[in-house]
This record gives C-alpha cells, structure tokens and sequence, in this order.
C-alpha cells in the first residue's frame, strides 16, 4: 500500500512541476505567477479541488510521445471565493507555452459542463501560445468545443476571464465570448494574430503592446472591461467581483450585511449640481454617496467614460449603476457609450440584478465620425437593452434629459418602475439655446428678443414639472434623500414580475 501512495505523491509531483523550475523562474522574471500560485490567490485556501492533474496529450506527430507533461498545460477543477463555488481553469505557460490541444480543451469542456450543471461561475486565467502547433486540427476542433460551451453558459453562469500573459489565435474567442475580460499591465497581451504575422501580412510594423496590450484594449477596442496592475491584483479584485454576482441566473446575488443606514441623508448632494447649466460636476461623487459603504466595483472605467456602469450595494443586495458622465464629453451618448452600457444592462438584466440610472445627458453626439461609425446602430443597442429588461429600473434624473436620451436612459416609457428627478432636472427636446435657434430662427438677428425667447423656453421647460404633470415622472426629490428614496423604490419592487412575448430569442441590433 505504501508504495501505491508513494507513486500516487511521485505522480502528483510531477504534474505540479509543471514545465520545470526553469521554465517557472522564467515566467516569475516576468512578473507572472505560475498556474497554480495564481488558483491558490484566486481561491479560499485550502479549498482547491483539482481535476484532470494525469491528463496527457495523444498527439504522436513531431517527436510528441515523448514530450510529455501530466495536466497538459492546464489546471482545472473547483473551489470556493469567500464560501462560494466557482469553477476554474488555468493555463500553464510553462508547458508548451499553455497551448491548447485536444486533450487540454478536453480538461476545459469537463469544467465548463460541470459548471453548467452545476449553476456555478467559471473564471478562466488564460496565459497561451494559441493552438498547440503539432496537433492541427484536433486542437482546432478542441477550441470550437470550448467556444460552444462559451455560447451555451451565456447569461446562465457568470463567466470571466482573465489574460495574464499572451493570449492569441484560438485563445481570443472563448473570452469574447465571456462575460468579462479582465487583463494585466505590461504582461498580458490579446490579439488574433501577433506581430510578426501583422508584419507579413500588412507590412505593419507593431509591438505587442500597441497590437493588443492591456492600455489599447481597455482604453481604445473596448475588448477589455478593465486591467490591473499585476496578477495579484486582478486576482484580489476578481474575488471582489465574484462577491457581487449571483451563482448563476436561478439564484438572487448575495446578500451582504452592512453598517450604512438605508435612510441615510447626504446633503452634500443637494449642492452638487452647478449653477450653470454647462458647468461639469463628478457623476461619480453621486454614486459613491449613495451605494452602501461607496462601495463599487466599475466595469469598462477607461473606456466610453462618458457613461459609468458599475456594480454597488443598496441595502446589501447588489444593483447595476448606469450614469451619465458630465465630466466626460458633458455625457453626450456617443458609440463607444451605448455599446458599453448596453452590455452591462444585458448582464444585470440576465442576471436579475436591478438597474439603478442615473442621468444627466445632453443627448446623442452628432457628427459624421459618429454616424459613419453606426451611432444609429449602435445607440439603438442602449435603448434595446434597457427596453427589453425587465429586471427592477429605478431612475434618477439629475439634470438634463434631452431629445432622444431622455428615452433610451430607463425613461417610464421604456417601462421605468420608479422615475425620479431632482428639482434641478430638465426635461426636453434639447437645450434652450439650440431650441430658439431653430424655432426662432426669423428674430435671430435680434438679440434681445432671443434672450427673451431662451429665458421663456428655459422657464417652460428647464425643470421636471412638464414631465412629472404628466406622470412620466414618478416624484420629484430632494438630492440629499436619494438614497432612502431608491432602496425605497426597490424594496417595492422586490416581487417585480414581468416578462417579454415569448420568442426563440431577439434580434438585438448587433
Ligand atoms: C506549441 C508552443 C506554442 C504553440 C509557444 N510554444 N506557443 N508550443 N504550440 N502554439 C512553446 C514554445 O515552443 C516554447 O517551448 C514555450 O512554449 C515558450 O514559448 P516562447 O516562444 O519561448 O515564449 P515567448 O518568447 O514568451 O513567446 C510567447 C509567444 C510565442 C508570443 C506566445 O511562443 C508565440 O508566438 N507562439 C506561437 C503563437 C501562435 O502563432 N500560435 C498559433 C495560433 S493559431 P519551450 O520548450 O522552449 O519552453 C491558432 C488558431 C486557432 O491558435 C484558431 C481556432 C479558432
């Protein structure tokens, strides 16, 4: 018996080798963890379920057979986040670059069926050279496993993904298709192809970082939902992001007990918003004053900054912020902005996470960048999404809520449940001025008259009186009360039930 255990210990040993010491003190020269040091950051200690350590690869083509690595480059199995059970898989730079062959998408298809059936969120940690290079097509068809998997598990377990390392060819779409990439500076980079390919084919010449580093993609593409400064910073913070998402689309998130008072008042809001109207003030200050404990976690915070989504706690139960952004482009809705907060929608929305909107909006950006660029197309993603939830909606208009925006922004009209306003809204087609120049435009030659006829319609309009006559505007309330007001609203909405005609799915302007 004791020497099956000592094979059994002589065989875990050599799988958690790895690719050698060499090749880990490589990766830690780096600034990278291994595989594993990574799950056990990531992973209540002790509490790391390993699967699949003896899994070897079949590929005899290129001297194979013998180059072989019991786990085959990846690390799976389960284990809890402060007590809750997630499913994992990480790759192992330091076998074969983590690259992906048949038998190490198999080993990733076990965790994600498991996850499924399971109704756990599986987080991917994704540092790979792409498809194994001696394996050919079964590598490919292992990457179209994993891939329809990805499809399958949308919006009914949480998946994220995290790239550390390289991430290439076959390895960028299984985390396109998750529900959010997180990447680390200077080490992680995500692109189909690289550079020398790039440079065949295109005669471009680029690095790493400029082709798909962390800064280009959480900045520019918008590939990304945000970078961190190191592994052990993403992995603290995916810890942090597990803790506010629910298990899967059955289960409520969790509950977390505070010290914040439901109804505590925060005065300083009811000074916030400038005397001029083109003044800026910080969206941000709004929600940290109002979320439990200013606790929040943004998503996408360096990409389409003009619009703020992030998750936050009222009353310990978790809701997606979406908010105007005056700081950033006066938080005009422009491309980048719609498609961003659309998908956050969808994620709460899938999730029964309920929305919490914040407004503050010029309206939608004109000009030919923006509607040769697809502004209709895609702004029609905004207003798609926010329609078609039926998660609670609570909204808050602080300020303006002109033309079009005014719709898309959880109005009452795209069934709103409760729609505030702050005494300081304006509620209208668009900004006074614009307005008299268009239909006053035969005194425009009179200053005085168009001074008389802007301070008119300012009177008439720049407040949330029209609207709240009509009842498009539930209350108006003062600022310092809005988050009594709000937990107030979703406590009334805690039973919500409502659901769309029945259909194989929508047709959501992609
Ligand atoms: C097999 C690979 C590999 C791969 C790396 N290695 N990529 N082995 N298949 N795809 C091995 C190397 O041989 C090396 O082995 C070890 O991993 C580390 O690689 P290095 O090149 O020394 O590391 P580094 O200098 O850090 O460069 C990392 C890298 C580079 C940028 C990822 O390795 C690289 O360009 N790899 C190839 C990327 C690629 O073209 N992949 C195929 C994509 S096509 P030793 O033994 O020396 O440690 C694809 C199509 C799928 O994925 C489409 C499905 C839809």
């Amino acid at each position: 018996m004791n020497q099956v255990i000592k094979e059994l210990e002589a065989r875990r040993a050599a799988a958690r080798a790895g690719g050698g010491a060499a090749r880990m003190e490589r990766q830690h020269a780096k600034g990278k963890l291994t595989a594993r040091e990574r799950l056990e950051l990531l992973l209540d200690e002790n509490s790391f379920e390993e699967y699949d350590m003896f899994v070897e690869h079949r590929c005899a083509d290129f001297g194979m057979e013998a180059n072989k690595v019991p786990g085959d480059g990846v690390v799976t199995g389960t284990g809890t986040i402060n007590g809750r059970m997630v499913y994992v898989f990480a790759k192992d730079f330091t076998v074969m670059g983590g690259s992906l062959s048949l038998a190490h998408a198999q080993k990733i298809c076990k965790v994600q069926d498991m996850a499924l059936k399971n109704g756990a969120p599986i987080i991917g940690l994704f540092d790979s050279g792409g498809a194994r290079i001696q394996e050919g097509v079964d590598a490919l068809g292992g990457y179209a496993e994993v891939f329809q998997r990805n499809v399958l598990a949308s919006g009914v377990i949480p998946q994220i993904s995290v790239i550390m390392g390289p991430c290439a060819g076959g390895d960028v779409y299984s985390p396109a298709m998750t529900d959010f990439i997180f990447m680390v500076r200077d080490t992680s980079y995500l692109y189909v192809t690289g550079p020398d390919v790039v440079k065949t084919v295109t005669n471009e010449v680029v690095t790493h970082e400029q082709l798909g580093g962390a800064a280009m993609h959480s900045k520019v593409s918008g590939v990304a939902e945000g970078t961190f400064e190191n592994d052990f910073e993403a992995l603290v913070q995916i810890r942090r992001l597990i803790d506010f998402l629910p298990t899967n689309n059955r289960e409520k998130p969790p509950v977390r007990p505070h010290f914040d008072h439901a109804d505590r008042d925060e005065n300083a809001l009811d000074s916030l918003i400038p005397e001029n109207p083109n003044m800026p003030y910080d969206m941000k200050e709004v929600l940290h004053r109002v979320a439990d404990e200013g606790d929040l976690f943004e998503i996408m915070p360096d990409f389409g900054a003009n619009i703020i989504t992030a998750f936050g706690r009222m009353d310990g139960k978790t809701v997606g912020f979406v908010a105007n952004q005056p700081m950033i482009l006066a938080g005009v809705l422009d491309i980048d902005a719609s498609k961003k907060a659309a998908r956050f929608v969808r994620f709460c929305d899938a999730f029964d996470i309920p929305l919490v909107t914040f407004v503050d909006v010029p309206g939608f950006l004109p000009g030919t960048k923006q509607e040769s660029g697809g502004l209709i197309k895609h702004g029609a993603k905004l207003l798609f999404a926010y329609a078609e939830a039926t998660v609670p909606k609570v909204t808050i208009i602080t300020r303006k809520a002109y033309g079009g925006a005014y719709d898309v922004m959880a109005s009452k009209h795209l069934r709103g449940d409760i729609n505030y306003a702050w005494p300081t809204a304006e509620i209208a087609v668009m900004g006074a001025k614009g307005a008299v120049e268009i239909i006053f435009r035969a005194e425009a030659g009179d200053p005085e008259k168009i001074t008389q006829r802007t301070q008119e319609y300012e009177d008439n309009f720049a407040n949330p009186f029209v609207a709240a006559r009509r009842g498009y505007i539930d209350d108006v309330i003062i600022p310092h009360a809005t988050r009594k007001r709000v937990i107030g609203a979703l406590r009334t909405l805690k039973n919500k039930q409502l659901s769309n005609p029945w259909k194989k799915h929508d047709n959501i302007p992609l």
